[in-house]
């Protein structure tokens, strides 16, 4: 009996993912085949496992990365840009379990019950995490419904469209890719991270709730391997499907934060205050390491 050594997935007009149930990855040129009969021409239909199903995953996501690696801004973090990632973060959070909820009646009318209890699922995994970015926004002095209110930074608007538009599919399967890009990305953040935006904001002020439970110390995880197992289980058009949204996730997410992360500490400090109406309620000054801390004015609610 022939065993199956690997799947593949066509993310592009010339590149296949192909992943070893092993663990192994590698990126497959149509191009370079050069005449010869290509092996990942037909798309893939066997049954799923785990291994390679983390392989195809995390390849759309370091592919669609790569292809803006060059210019991939890293910048010094600021409190202006914590703030600006705590307005996206609001944004990309606040429909999630209204789409999710969307996409999973969708699928009990297709007849797919295990898509949807899935979904509805991660749609109560995922309910009041909008709050916890407000929360965060609040104790850094900030009138948090107002900023998010009028404040929707333009890099994190495609990435909600492509979202609200995957669930509103009908055939919503890619709502899964985004979903896992999303959260393998945010599982990438360390304590390290966290701690760095710690040291920005005055001792006893909590302004890392939304930070934390999405990185590798919250939720996210496991979040992450959850939806791993389940796409392992679906059928290979879905799973090329997920993979594939997986990809054009990754390639707006890196074109949206880049689009950000490019602006200045000055730029983005305007983009808030014109959103308050007022300056931001916040000053600077220079901590006994040396390292820029975060002013907070008087405790607000709003
Ligand atoms: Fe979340
Ligand atoms: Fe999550």
């Amino acid at each position: 009996m022939a065993r199956r050594v690997a799947e593949w997935v066509n993310v592009t007009d010339d590149i296949s993912i192909v992943a070893r149930e092993s663990g192994e990855v590698w990126f497959h040129s149509q191009s370079a085949t050069k005449g010869r009969v290509d092996p990942f021409a037909t798309p893939m239909a066997g049954t799923g496992a785990v291994g390679s199903t983390v392989g195809l995953l995390d390849g759309a996501i370091s592919l669609a990365f790569s292809r803006i690696e060059q210019r991939l801004a890293r910048p010094d973090l600021t409190i202006a840009g914590y703030i600006v990632a705590l307005v996206g973060a609001y944004h990309t959070s606040v429909d999630t379990p209204r789409n999710l909820r969307r996409a999973a009646e969708r699928f009990n009318k297709l007849g797919r019950p295990e898509v949807a209890a899935y979904l509805e699922e991660r749609a109560r995994e995922e309910t009041g995490h909008d709050r916890l970015a407000l929360k965060d926004l609040r104790a850094l002095g900030l009138p948090a419904e107002r900023l998010v209110a009028n404040f929707f930074p333009e890099g994190i608007k495609p990435l909600c469209k492509r979202f609200d538009d995957l669930c509103a599919e009908d055939y919503p399967i890619g709502c899964i890719g985004y979903s896992y890009c999303l959260e393998r990305i945010a599982a990438l953040k360390q304590k390290t991270d966290i701690e760095n935006v710690q040291a920005l904001c005055p001792d006893g002020v909590d302004a890392t709730r939304f930070l934390r439970s999405h990185s590798s110390l919250g939720s996210e995880a496991a979040h992450v391997d959850e939806t791993i197992e389940f796409v392992a289980s679906l059928p290979a058009k879905d799973r090329i499907n997920v993979v594939q949204e997986t990809y054009q996730s990754a390639l707006i997410m890196a074109e949206g934060y880049n689009h950000e992360l490019l602006k200045s500490e000055t730029e983005m400090r305007e983009e808030i205050e014109q959103a308050l109406g007022e300056a931001i309620p916040y000053r600077h000054s220079l901590g006994p390491s040396g390292s820029q801390k975060y002013h907070v004015p008087a405790a607000r609610a709003d």
